[in-house]
């Protein structure tokens, strides 16, 4: 592992497998009644966040209490950043309280990059979101839900597997998605195929270049898809009209019963969240037993916990279950 988690397309295949077994160990501390380990008792997390979340930020914060770590909660809103702060100071001034790790979402792409390699903190950070860049995390806990659900069920399973060969469609705001471009780097590392569905207009520039297919008919692609993710129209991030009407996007690019009906019996529906029920999924597919949105919540922290255990290595055991491979301080990169 890296020192810091900036980008999904950074993960080797080794890394990211490494990551979602760990995240299988901390799953299982949240079955316990106490779940709580000391890993990173003495340790300072602190959530720097400059966009609007409530699933990541929580999720974050829940995976690092989870590992006993102490936890500062930074909301740009009500901070010296609206008074104007640059990044630089508030970075320093994290750097003076002793952060050993800063999750960071910002609304410029680049953000977390600029912090990890400026020098001005010594800490590991973490990409939680990036302007339309990347969102790592949400990748990995993506990909841990399709490996629990599409490779095998419960722990064990899941362990060691990847998603060779599966096939994941996701469908949506793509121009404007870290989720999609995240998704799309990580699920080419584990093997599975992507093909990316949304009108014209909300397809990157470029798109040739990702490792993924494009098409504008999701009643095709729906039928040979093992999971089907549906994506959020980020109208915060757009500045012009990008198709006619919701109607229209609805009914060509949403996820409704009788589309859904389309898809082979064991294919499973995902969204990251924030939903907007209606526009890209119906209220049925959204509270049925095929969409994952609640498990992938879920599944985040488990994943938050494997990334900061990982980064900033704990001096015990993740778990009960001594499994040295997943202790970095006893990886050769490491010494
Ligand atoms: C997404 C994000 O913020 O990138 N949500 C999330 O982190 N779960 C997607 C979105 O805002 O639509």
């Amino acid at each position: 592992m890296k020192r810091h988690l900036i980008s999904a397309a950074d993960l080797t295949r080794d890394d990211a497998v490494l990551i979602l077994d760990t995240a299988e160990e901390m799953a299982r501390v949240a079955d316990r009644p106490i779940k709580k380990l000391p890993t990173l008792r003495g340790r300072t997390v602190v959530n720097l966040f400059f966009e609007d979340s409530t699933r990541t930020r929580i999720s974050f914060e829940a995976a690092a209490k989870r590992l006993s770590a102490d936890v500062i909660n930074f909301s740009a809103k009500g901070s010296s950043v609206s008074k104007g702060e640059s990044l630089k100071d508030t970075a320093l001034t994290l750097e003076a309280m002793g952060a050993d790790a800063v999750v960071i979402r910002h609304g410029a792409s680049g953000a977390p990059y600029r912090l990890a390699t400026s020098g001005w903190i010594d800490g590991a950070v973490v990409n939680a979101g990036d302007g339309t860049h990347e969102h790592p995390t949400q990748a990995l806990l993506d990909a841990f839900t399709m490996r629990r659900r599409l490779v095998g069920a419960g722990a064990d399973a899941g362990l060691g597997r990847d998603l060779d060969g599966r096939r994941i469609t996701i469908v949506g705001d793509i121009l404007h998605s870290r989720v999609a471009r995240s998704n799309v780097h990580l699920l080419h590392t584990l093997g599975a195929h992507v093909t990316l569905v949304a009108p014209p207009t909300l397809v990157p520039v470029g798109v040739e270049q990702w490792p993924c297919e494009v098409s504008y008919s999701l009643d095709e692609v729906l039928p040979k898809s093992d999971a089907v993710m549906m994506l959020r129209v980020q109208r915060e991030r757009m500045n012009a009209a990008y198709f006619p009407t919701e109607r229209e996007y609805s009914r060509r690019y949403g996820l409704g019963g009788e589309r859904m009906a389309r898809m082979p019996e064991h294919a499973i529906v995902m969204h990251p969240g924030p939903m907007v029920r209606g526009m890209e999924i119906t209220a049925e597919v959204a509270d049925s037993d095929r969409c994952t949105a609640v498990e992938q919540v879920a599944n985040g922290v488990s994943i938050r916990m494997a990334v900061l255990y990982l980064l900033l290595g704990g001096s015990e055991p993740a778990t009960t279950l001594d499994r040295s491979a997943a202790r970095p301080a006893d990886s050769e990169e490491n010494k």
